[in-house]
């Protein structure tokens, strides 16, 4: 018995193994990994059977109404039960019919390095817990920052829990780099929810953020944009920032980054571009031009957990200038003193919202080093024609109408009903998520609801679209009798 191990008074082990003990991890992850694919067995489908109640009935069974019991049981078999449930219970990304949001099936290698990011637990808030990760980060932003037109010895970022985290910098940022006065932020109306509720959080006032108007492909508009921040300024207001959106969340529609630029810099204003969906067209050599003018940003925010195949969280936020960072820098004894830095230890704190951090950038160093720019590239590539397939069979069916051809992988269409379509969207959609048969995602549009399918499933096939599609109908045609 190694002197390591606690026991209580009946000789039964109080301290069950750590993360070093890589044998039990790995009769652990055999147990886990057997269990999920049981659940996924049982489920069957994109998801389970029988909406929210069913669902949460079996996970409050499995935890017997109790999630913190006076005593414990046995590890592994508490893993193999919950692991079943959750897996049997889940949206499974991985199916070609779980298409509604950004969400997607993740590479099994990046997986993979993200369990060894959890194995050991590094945390990216000093230097002194996270050695060889605070580097991983720092290749992998400047790899980034290349990537998105920067120049890299100037750039900085930090990797984030996503693009709210990223968004809330961007506005953080340029809130602190403008002038005082009544602060204005300037995003198209279908720039995502998070710049609004992160102007809130950042204290601004109500009327902060102003809707710029978009064209029907949903980019915003220019001489629109300029209208309303000359209007601003005639009432005394102080156009902080515009947020330009590349890959808006309902349509993947891609502001005209260039001309949103010019007017942006002729009224002094920060540019933070939103790319948290549409940066992933950079790894892809035919559609990377439709961010021209990405590099025009001072501050830019990517998901690799989008349009990246990484487990979530895998965000970016870049900064055209490092320096620009200068507002998060602090000091603390405990993490970063002046001393350790002038001996040459790096300090953290100042990149960063947060004070624990994983290791987030190790998963993405993996995966950009296993498929490199081309491999990735072909995968955002291959969503793309299974959008435009996708485009193609709805424009063709005489029951679906096509909003707009896909920019990137989001496909918006309705079932057009006999009665009123918006109510036999909402329900179709609704029937198809209780039934289990797939998930379809939701975009109000023009006072009318539409369907989306967001597709980042590269394994989906042109016989998965057709068949997604006729289950679309035909939960349209039941709705709609
Ligand atoms: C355009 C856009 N920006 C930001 C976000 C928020 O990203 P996250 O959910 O990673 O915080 C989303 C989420 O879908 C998005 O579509």
């Amino acid at each position: 018995m190694s002197e390591r191990v606690l026991q209580d008074s009946a000789g039964v082990e109080m301290v069950p193994p750590l993360s070093d003990d890589l044998d039990s991890l790995a009769c652990l992850l055999d147990v886990a990994l057997s269990a999920v694919g049981s659940g996924r067995d049982e489920r069957g489908g994109p998801l389970p059977l029988g909406g929210p109640v069913a669902i949460a009935d079996d996970v409050r069974r499995a935890l017997v109404n109790q999630a913190l019991p006076a005593t414990g049981t046995d590890p592994a078999l508490v893993l193999a039960q919950l692991s079943r449930i959750l897996a049997a219970g889940a949206a499974d990304p991985t199916h070609p019919f779980c298409a509604a949001h950004l969400h997607c099936p993740p590479l099994a290698v990046g997986v993979a390095a993200d369990l060894v990011a959890a194995v050991l637990n590094q945390s990216l808030d000093s230097w002194d817990q996270a050695p060889a990760a605070s580097e991983f980060e720092r290749q992998v932003i400047d790899s980034l920052a290349h990537l998105a037109g920067y120049d890299p010895s100037v750039a900085g970022g930090v990797v984030t829990s996503g693009g709210t985290e990223s968004n809330l910098m961007g506005l953080l940022l340029a809130r602190d780099a403008a002038a005082t006065g009544q602060a204005r932020v300037f995003a198209s109306e279908l720039a995502h929810f998070s710049v609004a509720r992160n102007a809130q959080l950042l204290g601004m006032d109500p009327q902060a953020v102003v809707d710029v108007p978009t064209d029907r492909a949903g980019r915003m508009d220019p001489d629109a944009l300029e209208v309303a921040m000359t209007a601003a300024l005639r009432r005394g207001e102080q156009p902080a920032a515009v947020v330009a959106t590349a890959g808006t969340t309902d349509l993947g529609s891609i502001d005209p980054l260039v001309d949103v630029a010019t007017v942006a810099r002729r009224h002094g204003a920060w540019l933070h571009i939103d790319a948290a969906y549409g940066g992933g067209a950079l790894f892809s050599s035919r559609l990377q031009p439709l961010l021209a003018g990405l590099a025009g940003a001072d501050s830019i925010a990517l998901d690799l957990h989008k349009l990246g195949w990484l487990p979530i969280p895998a965000g970016v936020f870049l900064v055209h200038d490092h320096t620009a960072l200068a507002p998060l820098a602090t000091r603390v004894a405990y993490l970063n003193p002046a001393d350790d830095e002038n001996a040459g230890i790096p300090s953290l704190l100042g990149r960063s919202l947060r004070t624990t951090r994983r290791a987030d950038a190790f998963k993405i160093a993996v995966c950009l080093r296993a498929l490199g720019r081309e491999g990735l590239g072909a995968l955002v590539d291959r969503c793309h024609e299974l959008a435009t397939y996708a485009a193609s069979r709805v424009a063709r069916h005489r029951r679906l109408q096509l909003w707009a051809t896909p920019v990137l992988t989001t496909v918006v269409f309705s079932y057009t009903a006999r009665t009123d379509s918006s109510a036999v969207n909402a329900v179709l959609r609704r029937r198809l998520l209780f039934a289990g048969k797939a998930v379809v995602g939701r975009a109000d549009l023009n006072g009318a609801v539409w369907l989306k399918l967001t597709l980042l499933n590269p394994q989906a096939s042109k016989t998965d679209i057709d068949r997604l599609l006729d289950a679309i109908v035909a939960a349209g045609e039941e709705e709609d009798r």
